[in-house]
């Protein structure tokens, strides 16, 4: 069967994302809102987001980066707001973020990547909290990684399902938890014979490339995100899991920027920045999987099914046509280098003359 040259889709949400603030975040919002009808926004900013009230202060900071020119063709974008969760995180302020609209709490065990350090020191102590995130139906989103350093960095994840993810699904059996950015086979089978409460996001990163990516011709900072890249027979689980129609598996991006001279560094920053690039990754990911058919569902219906939201009411065009990343973009003071600077893209993203919805 030959490949369409275009595609044309439901408008797809980014289920998973940090868009940092101030200078960075005015750089780093556009590129989102242009592919993107939602974005759930990441709350690991230095202080971290903890409260209703910050959770909402820094939703208006996102909605204020959005361009004019998007807004002006009717288009509209929706960040859709997390709180951190803490050792110390009370029950109320659940109770306040639900009120507020805020649709999820971010579990990040303490120490396992960026900003990170106010995380959760042993889940126990979070056990009232969880009480209150699962009766007032907000999601758990998780950084399945545990910290140990005795713990393979490549193994982490699976460690993390043993020792910390089913006892929390045993203790929480109607809590809706988002395992984040899977990285393993043992994360994708885990979560396809898990409960209807039970789903993944899957970054473009993780469906294109292997742990190989990192060490290519030298050392490629670029490529180093947390979890970190796995073996191929990993990545071929996660392209099956993708691509299976299962609406259990969703796209999130964990598009992470950090300025460019702090990943190429003797101690380089993890994250990979793909917002710019987003939807054009993951069309990459599918058509080399033969299975672009299976974009819309993954991309653009199963996360509003799980977080109980409309699906967008407008659409995209992808249109197949080779072009270049470019080297860098502004970010602030300093430079952004995103994945696959310099090289081509298979598809594009059509310029949305049609607008909004
Ligand atoms: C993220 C970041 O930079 O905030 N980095 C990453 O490698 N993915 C944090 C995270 O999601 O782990
Ligand atoms: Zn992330």
């Amino acid at each position: 069967m030959s490949t369409p040259t275009t595609l044309t889709l439901l408008r797809p949400d980014d289920w998973h994302l940090h868009v940092r603030d101030g200078a960075a975040l005015s750089a780093v919002v556009p590129h989102t809102a242009r592919q993107f009808g939602r974005a759930v926004i990441m709350p690991n900013l230095r202080p971290p987001v903890t409260t209703a009230a910050q959770a909402m202060a820094y939703r208006q900071r996102i909605l204020d980066a959005v361009p004019a020119e998007l807004l002006a063709q009717g288009r509209r974008f929706e960040p859709l707001m997390t709180l951190y969760l803490t050792d110390n995180l009370a029950p109320d302020e659940i109770r306040r973020a639900k009120e507020a609209g805020v649709v999820a709490v971010k579990l990040y065990p303490s120490g396992a990547t960026t900003n990170s350090e106010a995380g959760v020191t042993a889940l126990r102590k979070t056990y009232a909290t969880l009480e209150a995130i699962q009766r007032e139906g907000l999601r758990l989103l998780v950084h399945g990684e545990v910290t140990d350093a005795a713990v393979d960095v490549f193994d982490r994840e699976a460690v993390f399902i043993e020792t910390q993810l089913e006892p929390l699904r045993r203790d929480f059996p109607e809590l809706k938890i988002v395992f984040e950015h899977i990285t393993t086979r043992e994360a994708a089978q885990y979560v396809a014979d898990a409960g209807p409460w039970t789903a993944a996001t899957i970054t473009a990163h993780h469906l294109l490339y292997n742990r190989n990516a990192l060490f290519k011709g030298g050392i490629r900072p670029h490529y180093y995100c947390l979890p970190v890249l796995k073996r191929e027979v990993h990545r071929q689980a996660l392209v099956a899991a993708a691509i299976s129609g299962s609406p259990k598996f969703f796209l999130g991006t964990d598009s992470a920027p950090h300025a460019a001279q702090l990943k190429e560094h003797a101690s380089g920053c993890a994250g990979c920045y793909t917002a710019l690039t987003a939807v054009e990754l993951y069309a990459e990911a599918f058509d080399e999987a033969g299975a672009l058919d299976r974009l819309e569902g993954f991309a653009s219906l199963h996360g509003p099914a799980f977080y109980d939201l409309p699906v967008n009411a407008d659409r995209i065009t992808l249109r197949k046509e080779s072009w270049t990343v470019p080297q860098d973009l502004p970010f602030g003071e300093a430079r952004l280098t995103p994945l696959r600077a310099g090289e081509s893209l298979a598809w594009r993203l059509v310029e949305d003359s049609a607008g909004g919805v």
